[in-house]
């Protein structure tokens, strides 16, 4: 009788060890693989996006905004969104995203969707 018990306990202590070292295993590993930003454009194109778009399009994922890593929207369309808005998405000026700025979130968000 003992021994179960043990066996039982040794069993929920491993099962609780594997179910919660995998979830969280799962959450710190970024299921789509680390981006590449060697390119400068890109890796600038990440710092706009996380100060401009982020709060909307998580990560490039959907929030309040639809997600934009899992698009075929052409760069000029991207571009243009994000220039024009649309419905609830904000409209970005020259002052506000110049397009220098705006070159390089669609590159970075190319480069998200090719990671994808
Ligand atoms: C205030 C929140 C907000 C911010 C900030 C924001 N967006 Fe959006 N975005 C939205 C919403 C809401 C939509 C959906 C618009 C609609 O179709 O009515 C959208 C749609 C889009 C789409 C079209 C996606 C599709 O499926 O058609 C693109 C592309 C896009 N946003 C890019 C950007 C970029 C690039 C930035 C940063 C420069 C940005 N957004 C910042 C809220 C936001």
């Amino acid at each position: 009788m003992k021994t179960r018990v043990r066996i039982v306990l040794l069993s929920c202590a491993l099962g609780s060890w594997f179910f919660f070292g995998c979830a969280a295993g799962r959450r710190s590993e970024p299921l789509r693989g680390s981006l590449d930003v060697s390119n400068p454009k890109v890796a600038h194109g990440q710092v706009v996006f996380m100060n401009q778009c982020d709060k909307c399009h998580p990560g490039g994922d959907a929030g309040l905004g639809p997600s934009l890593n899992n698009k075929p929207l052409p760069g000029f369309l991207l571009g243009f969104q994000a220039r024009h808005g649309m419905g609830a998405m904000p409209a970005f000026d020259k002052e506000e995203l110049p397009q220098t700025d705006l070159d390089d979130v669609v590159a970075y968000l190319k480069a998200l969707r090719r990671n994808g």
